[in-house]
């Protein structure tokens, strides 16, 4: 069910649930502070109570009421990365619901560029948790008819268009003047790094926080994958197959069956790959075959996403 942006801003007052389009992905959102909503979101994603929420605000000064510390560290990220696809954890105030950040002492915080997710922030004058708007494990939605392919026609959808970056934030989680890298995304390491003057610390198995979208079969289409280090391998094993479709990257070599291209630059194809994975699962084939990318920097967050999607 679409719904107007004064519908969406209603229907979040009122504690419904509603999806709405963010510039990563599509998020499904409910007002941070009642419990009743962010049950719900768990319950539609059918998402285990011990995977924590992002909250959303529009505001850097919003960080108050949920950070029991915002950290000169944090700060400077923040003011570097927001408004945009970087997600800040931090130690929680005792007033945050524990549904929220699932028991974690630790919240998520967000503050999207998205010009219509602005604002339904602005007008509605909430906080909003927002999970990507998907079933728990399958592909994120980038356009608003992904969400209800994912979530059926019931959900209510804000449709902003498709999302440009198109693959989920960075998080970074920061505590006394250090910071770890909990999720890949497209501000790159080396961006935080220049900003944060100082190396990540590398991730203690106990120490650290939940580490997000940990689960391996985090963003999989139903259809196996297979992932190829080159286009030559791929293309010699596509001969041997009868029902299969390939995506490649740069340039693409036509298989039997479908052929899927996108272009040899990380920030175009990510925000055509999860659209691409729904249309290549659409085809219902036996296999899905897929270049491995380029091994650059920038293309580290697609690696990520193509390996858990491929597990
Ligand atoms: O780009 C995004 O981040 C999108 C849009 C909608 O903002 N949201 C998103 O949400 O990807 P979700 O729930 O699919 O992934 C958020 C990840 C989860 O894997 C969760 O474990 C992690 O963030 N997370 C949330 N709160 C956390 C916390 N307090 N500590 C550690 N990880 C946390
Ligand atoms: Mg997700």
């Amino acid at each position: 069910m679409y719904v107007s942006l004064d519908q969406a801003v209603a229907k979040l007052q009122c504690g419904e649930v509603v999806a709405i389009p963010t510039e990563t992905v599509y998020g499904l959102a409910g007002d941070a502070r009642k419990e009743s909503a962010l049950k719900q979101i768990y319950a539609m994603k059918e998402r285990p109570a011990n995977n924590p929420l992002i909250v959303h605000i529009g505001d850097i000064n919003q960080v108050n009421d949920w950070a029991s510390e915002f950290s000169p560290l944090a700060k400077k990220l923040a003011r570097a990365f927001w408004p945009g696809p970087f997600t800040l954890v931090l130690p929680a105030k005792d007033s945050v619901s524990t549904i929220v950040r699932a028991g974690e002492p630790t919240v998520a915080l967000r503050m999207p560029s998205h010009p219509v997710t602005q604002q339904v922030l602005r007008d509605s004058g909430l906080a909003l948790a927002a999970p990507s708007a998907n079933k728990y494990t399958q592909l994120s939605p980038t356009t608003a008819a992904h969400v209800t392919q994912s979530l059926g026609q019931g959900v209510a959808v804000l449709d902003g268009g498709a999302c440009a970056v198109g693959i989920e934030s960075t998080i970074v989680f920061v505590e006394t003047g250090q910071w770890q890298l909990l999720r890949l995304g497209m501000v790159t390491e080396q961006q935080i790094e220049a900003v944060a003057g100082c190396r990540a610390v590398v991730r203690k198995q106990k120490a650290s926080p939940k580490a997000p979208g940990q689960h391996l079969l985090h963003y999989s289409p139903s259809t196996p994958i297979r992932l190829f280090d080159s286009k030559a391998a791929l293309l010699a094993f596509a001969q041997t197959q009868e029902n299969c479709a390939a995506l490649l990257f740069g340039d693409g070599g036509v298989v039997n069956g479908q052929s899927f291209v996108l272009p040899r630059d990380a920030e175009k194809t990510a925000e055509q790959l999860y659209d691409t994975l729904h249309q290549m699962d659409a085809l219902k084939v036996d296999l899905l075959l897929i270049e491995t990318p380029p091994n650059e920097a920038a293309w580290l967050a697609i690696h990520d996403r193509l390996r858990r999607a491929s597990h």
